[in-house]
């Protein structure tokens, strides 16, 4: 049966792709987005050429930092109807803003949540957090217990105060967002938690408009101020593809079980982190670095003004972890909608050559 969806961050890496995947499966998208009227029609061809039905996706007027998101009376109707809320906008920048990531990462979802309380046919309520908040060890390096946040507001005060003077306002952001998510669920809100990796290009054209988790570390590469391994042997950045995220996001939480569940999605085979900088390099045809430098020497370097020498803001390092996941769930899922990944080192290699030949094109323009 076709369902209507209302998506935020439709215009994104992971709204665009689910968005054509949903379409191409028949339902309906109305997606939020600032400027919609002048961006649709550029919109909808997007999604015709990447296999979705350009008629099954409307683009509605809103902006996330608005409260009411700024939504027309008839619009704000339309989305009291829905099936099923993706909420996958979000301000996704190193170092940015902290008040309008508060705004956009933190209260649009506190805001969106409440609507999903009264909307009668709401299926789901599909938020995207990210695989670090699925590790135990993340928790207890940061010195919280998750389960306290969700169910003590005293105590999730307490916690976002310290957090937030470290200065990392993208993490902070999103681990606050999460926070609000659980504790709706279990108020009753159909809410699902995806947390997916690294997101890099189609496994096929490596096409990606944004790929956030690993171009400084291609930029890195290419212009040779990687000079070292960052963090251990056996530390790692896990990927995934957006072509499988999107069919995971499109499909899965429409089977009936999910409703409560977290899915972490990510690739186990990823290669640790040396060896996915020695494929890196070796598609852009550069040595890469032998030696490896502790994340406790290279945090004070990129604050003392590395970061701006090799483009690497010290936030970019909470990637880098040795933790391991639990993707037993997503696995489940991906089984039951007859989704694989692909081979991620072969993808990996096509997402930099899409990269680089986007850098190029840039500088060449300029
Ligand atoms: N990409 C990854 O590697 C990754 C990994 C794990 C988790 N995630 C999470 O996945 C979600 C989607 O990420 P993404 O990679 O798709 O991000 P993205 O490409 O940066 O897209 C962000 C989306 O949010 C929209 N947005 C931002 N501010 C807005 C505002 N004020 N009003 C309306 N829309 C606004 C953007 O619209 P415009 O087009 O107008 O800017 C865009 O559509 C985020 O929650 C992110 O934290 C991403």
């Amino acid at each position: 049966m076709s369902k209507t969806i209302f998506m935020t961050g439709v215009t994104g890496l992971i709204g665009r792709w689910t968005a054509a995947q949903l379409a191409a499966g028949g339902h309906r998208v109305l997606g939020l987005t600032r400027n919609a009227k002048s961006r649709e029609p550029e919109f909808r061809n997007w999604i015709a050429a990447h296999g979705g039905a350009p008629e099954c996706v409307e683009l509605i007027e809103g902006d996330l930092e608005t409260p009411g998101f700024g939504l027309d009376a008839r619009d704000r109707v339309r989305i009291r109807d829905v099936h099923q809320i993706q909420n996958l906008g979000a301000l996704m920048e190193w170092g940015g803003d902290a008040a309008r990531m508060q705004r956009v990462n933190v209260d649009a979802t506190a805001e969106l949540l409440a609507w999903a309380e009264t909307m009668p046919h709401l299926e789901r309520f599909v938020h995207i957090s990210g695989y670090l908040v699925t590790a135990n060890a993340f928790w207890r390096e940061l010195g919280f217990d998750r389960e306290k946040l969700v169910a003590n507001e005293r105590a999730k005060k307490r916690a976002f105060r310290k957090l937030r003077e470290r200065g990392t306002p993208y993490e902070t952001t999103k681990l606050e967002a999460d926070i609000l998510v659980r504790r709706a669920r279990a108020g009753g809100v159909p809410a699902i938690i995806v947390n997916p990796s690294t997101v890099i290009g189609h496994a096929e054209t490596g096409e990606a408009h944004q790929m956030f988790g690993i171009e400084g570390l291609v930029r890195g590469v290419q212009t040779g101020a990687l000079s070292a391994v960052p963090g251990r042997r056996g530390d790692w950045i896990p990927l995934v593809t957006i072509d499988y995220l999107a069919r995971f996001l499109a499909r899965v939480p429409m089977l009936s079980w999910t409703a409560g569940e977290d899915f972490t999605v990510l690739h186990q085979g990823t290669p640790e982190l040396a060896r996915l900088i020695e494929v890196i390099a070796d598609e852009l045809g550069k040595r890469a670095p032998r030696h490896h430098v502790p994340l406790w020497l290279l945090k004070p370097l990129l604050k003392a003004g590395l970061d701006r020498k090799t483009g690497t803001p010290v936030e970019a390092l909470a990637f880098i972890n040795s933790y391991r996941f639990d993707t037993s769930t997503a696995e489940r899922a991906a089984v039951e909608i007859g989704l694989s990944h692909p081979g991620i080192e072969q993808a990996l290699r096509k997402s930099v050559r899409y990269l680089a030949a986007q850098t190029s094109q840039v500088s060449q323009a300029a």
